[in-house]
């Protein structure tokens, strides 16, 4: 079912008392809108940041888990480990995992796979580079991310998956794609799951905008007809910036 979701990816930022002190103050913020509202503490606090969030209208979610069930993957955190603290939520395929953890496709494919598997349910991010969008490939690209990470699975799977478009060049940059650039892309993203699934899986699926998502320019992008939501880096480490976003619907 399309929802209207905005998520708060905090990246590696905030140890615990920080991560204490942002819950707080976000807890002090009011919602007047339907958005479901997430937040990604790092790993070491998501079990504080759950515990103390657990009578809240704020789901804790974790950026990133590891595809194998267990065994040796030094440093790695497994999908049971996340469920075993009360986690639903996992960010799979941001750009810095990406750019930075050699994370492709078939990596990809495997996380969200494995995933799944657990019952958690999944925002499965993807987004071209500057140099694609200038040479006008953005649109090969974005369709090949989704294919080779998600196309294998059955239409039923989709139901536990969010999409979040983010494209490269505004991801931290301040440079926003512009609503109609949002709005053009995930039209496109729903006609590319529309070709392959029908309108069952593309009318109800929840795509999310993400980069450089602020409260000044939040409103705007919401408003689109095919934009469900954020994904917001930077200016969710602000209650007020955050909160003024989650309102913007
Ligand atoms: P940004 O990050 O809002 O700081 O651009 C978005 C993201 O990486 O999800």
């Amino acid at each position: 079912m399309r929802k209207n979701i905005v998520a708060g990816n905090w990246k590696m930022n905030n140890d615990l008392p920080q991560t204490e002190a942002l819950i707080s103050d976000l807890k002090k913020q009011t919602k007047t809108s339907n958005a479901e509202v997430m937040i990604a503490p790092a790993f070491t606090n998501l079990w504080q940041a759950f515990e103390t969030t657990r009578h809240d209208d704020i789901e804790v979610i974790a950026q990133n888990m590891h595809f194998a069930t267990n065994g040796a993957y030094t440093g790695e955190v497994s999908a049971d480990m996340l469920k075993s603290i009360g986690i639903q939520t996992v960010i799979l395929g941001h750009s810095e995992r990406r750019a930075y953890f050699n994370e492709d496709d078939a990596i990809l494919a495997k996380k969200v796979d494995q995933a799944l598997s657990k019952d958690l349910r999944v925002i499965f991010c993807f987004g071209e580079e500057l140099a694609d969008r200038k040479a006008a490939n953005h649109e090969a690209v974005v369709a090949s991310q989704i294919q080779n990470a998600l196309f294998h699975l059955d239409a039923s799977a989709f139901k536990n998956i969010v999409l979040a478009y983010e494209p490269v060049w505004a991801i931290g940059t301040g440079e926003t794609a512009s609503p109609e650039q949002a709005q053009d892309m995930h039209k496109f993203i729903r006609k590319t799951l529309n070709d392959k699934y029908g309108n069952q899986v593309a009318d109800h699926m929840t795509i999310l905008y993400g980069g450089s998502v602020k409260p000044t320019n939040a409103k705007e992008i919401f408003s689109k007809p095919d934009v469900d939501g954020g994904l917001i880096g930077g200016a969710a480490l602000k209650a007020e910036d955050f909160y003024a976003i989650v309102n913007a619907f």
